[in-house]
């Protein structure tokens, strides 16, 4: 939606980045253990932002694929990839109209919450390949101010992957922070 691209254009406008230098804390701690499962090297970076999660996935021997709807978020990733010497293809892409053409072996989903999207990505995952899917709770305070779409329920990540074909490896909710969260590393069936 052309209303996405311009509110995260703004966001990513600074020459700092928004979500910061480092790749996610889960990504980070989980590293050795996606690419024991992973069945192979291709991996999908969903609403990939400024990069910093495709960029250590390159650097952990993936080919990365980068979809988001912000030029201004993509320059920057861009630019980070070329900086941190590996190669990512980041495409510009409305996921609110896009369909899946290829297969990945990894498909990771930080903060992004698009629900009707996760029945796309699981068919776009290989046989054994892994979801991981980390965005934020609803809470009181952030129901004040945010738009409840984008926010995920209590229970409901676990409920979503009970019900798709595959094993849940982790999952967990931190509802005792500012910004509660919850996550996912999910492997589809072999
Ligand atoms: C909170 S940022 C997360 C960025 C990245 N996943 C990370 O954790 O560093 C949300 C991202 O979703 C992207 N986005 C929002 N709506 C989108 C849409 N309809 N299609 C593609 N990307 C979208 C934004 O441009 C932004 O980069």
């Amino acid at each position: 939606m052309e209303a996405d691209r311009i509110k995260w254009n703004q966001r990513f406008a600074s020459e700092d980045t928004y979500l910061g230098e480092r790749p996610s804390p889960f990504l980070l701690r989980e590293i050795e253990r996606i690419q024991r499962v992973a069945p192979g090297k291709r991996a999908l970076d969903i609403a990939c932002g400024e990069g910093r999660n495709s960029v250590f996935l390159a650097q952990h021997g993936f080919m990365v694929t980068g979809l988001d709807i912000s030029d201004v978020g993509l320059a920057k990733a861009c630019r980070r990839a070329e900086k941190a010497g590996v190669e990512v293809e980041f495409q510009q892409v409305d996921l609110d109209e896009y369909c899946f053409t290829e297969q990945f072996d990894l498909i990771i989903n930080f903060n992004f919450l698009l629900r009707e999207l996760i029945p796309q990505e699981m068919q776009a995952l290989a046989p054994g390949g892994v979801l991981i899917i980390d965005t934020i709770m609803a809470s009181a305070e952030l129901l004040a101010s945010h738009n409840p779409t984008y926010l995920l329920r209590k229970g409901e990540l676990r409920k979503i992957c009970e019900e798709l074909d595959g094993e849940i490896l982790f999952v967990e909710e931190k509802t005792d922070e500012e910004m509660p969260t919850a996550r996912v590393l999910f492997r589809k069936a072999g």
